[in-house]
């Protein structure tokens, strides 16, 4: 079911694009093509919160466009830059894998300003990094309005939620086994997110940003190459040790 679920509202997804910018133009103006004369006042209807946001944008630039906004669209929320923030999330041509829940950093870390350690706190305590529980995402998605529902990605957090399922993020970022990584460690010795990982907050999707160093030999290292933590390491003094990186 799980697994599905996200394909499922794949091909609904294939109607949303239409609908940003002009192309909402073309779509809801295709009536209106087969009989201008008699249709040719028929205002735009929107189908729902998001629909309403756009088409309302759409009048402050046309002021001629007549639109319609049934009045249980007619709501502040979500609010655009919500749903703007989802469609971006799922953006296949953006660079980074789509992830089971189209959730956008840009949105919550940038304009909402929720603190990193609030979703990733094993930053600060252990090892790992660690992504978010479905509990820690409906610690706040429970209190939201109904109208929310019209958005897929909030659709399928709840479908999580009430089957008691973790969410399978993917992740982007990963090492082998055989190396330990610690973040406590870096962000103790106060090395920022963004030193290697870009600049997460600005993201509606996440990707690994390339990233690349020269040991002091001449030869190249990649982003999670052994060369990139250690070159890091000799500017700053810190261990480089075999036995620190590997046992
Ligand atoms: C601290 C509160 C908070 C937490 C925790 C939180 N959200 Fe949100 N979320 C928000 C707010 C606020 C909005 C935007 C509301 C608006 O602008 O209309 C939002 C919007 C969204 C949206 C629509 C925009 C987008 O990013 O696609 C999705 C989907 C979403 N959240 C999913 C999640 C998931 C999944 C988690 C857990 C990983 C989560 N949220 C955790 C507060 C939160
Ligand atoms: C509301 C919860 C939330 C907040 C706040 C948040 N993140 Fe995330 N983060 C997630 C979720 C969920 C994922 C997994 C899905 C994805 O990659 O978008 C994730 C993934 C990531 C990844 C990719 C990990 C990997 O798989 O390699 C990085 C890096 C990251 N976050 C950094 C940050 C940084 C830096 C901040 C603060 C600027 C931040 N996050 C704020 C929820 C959050
Ligand atoms: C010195 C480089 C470095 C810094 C600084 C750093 N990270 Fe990471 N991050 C990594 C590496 C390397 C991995 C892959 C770790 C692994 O495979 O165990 C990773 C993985 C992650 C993951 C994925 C964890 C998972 O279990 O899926 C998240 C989330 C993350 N980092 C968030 C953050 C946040 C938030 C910060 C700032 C508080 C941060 N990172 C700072 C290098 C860094
Ligand atoms: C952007 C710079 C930077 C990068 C990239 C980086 N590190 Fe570090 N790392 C540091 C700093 C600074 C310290 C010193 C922390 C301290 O003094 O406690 C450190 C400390 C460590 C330690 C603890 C060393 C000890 O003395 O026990 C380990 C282990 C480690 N890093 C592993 C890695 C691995 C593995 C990678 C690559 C995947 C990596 N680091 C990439 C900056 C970096
Ligand atoms: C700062 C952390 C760090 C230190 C110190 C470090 N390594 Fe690594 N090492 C890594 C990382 C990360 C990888 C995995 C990425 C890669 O293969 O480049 C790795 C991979 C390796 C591999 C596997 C390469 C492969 O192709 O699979 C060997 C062998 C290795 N290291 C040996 C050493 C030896 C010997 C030393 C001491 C001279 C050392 N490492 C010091 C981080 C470190």
């Amino acid at each position: 079911m799980k697994s599905t679920a996200p394909q499922r509202f794949v091909s609904g997804r294939t109607l949303l694009p239409a609908l940003l910018g002009i192309g909402v133009l073309a779509v809801l103006a295709l009536p209106l093509l087969g009989d201008p004369g008699a249709e040719a006042k028929e205002p735009l209807r929107a189908g729902s919160v998001c629909e309403a946001h756009e088409l309302r944008a759409l009048q402050a630039e046309n002021p001629g466009l007549e639109i319609e906004i049934p009045p249980e669209f007619d709501q502040q929320f979500p609010s655009w830059q919500a749903c703007l923030s989802h469609e971006a999330a799922w953006d296949e041509e953006a660079p980074g894998p789509n992830q089971p829940i189209p959730f956008s950093h840009a949105h919550h870390a940038g304009l909402y300003e929720i603190a990193c350690n609030y979703c990733h706190g094993g930053t600060e305590r252990s090892q790992a990094a660690q992504v978010p529980s479905v509990e820690l995402c409906m610690g706040c998605h429970e209190h939201f309005p109904a109208s929310y529902d019209e958005l897929e990605g909030i659709r399928i957090l709840k479908q999580y939620w009430e089957e008691r399922e973790p969410i399978p993020w993917v992740q982007i970022h990963r090492v082998p086994e055989h190396v330990q990584f610690r973040h406590n460690r870096h962000v103790a010795a106060g090395v920022d997110c963004t030193r290697c990982h870009g600049n997460v907050a600005e993201m509606e999707k996440v990707y690994l940003v390339p990233d690349r160093v020269w040991w002091q030999y001449g030869l190249p290292a990649e982003k999670l190459e052994m060369g990139w933590c250690i070159q890091c390491h000799r500017e700053n003094e810190a261990s480089q040790d075999c036995f620190a990186c590997h046992y």
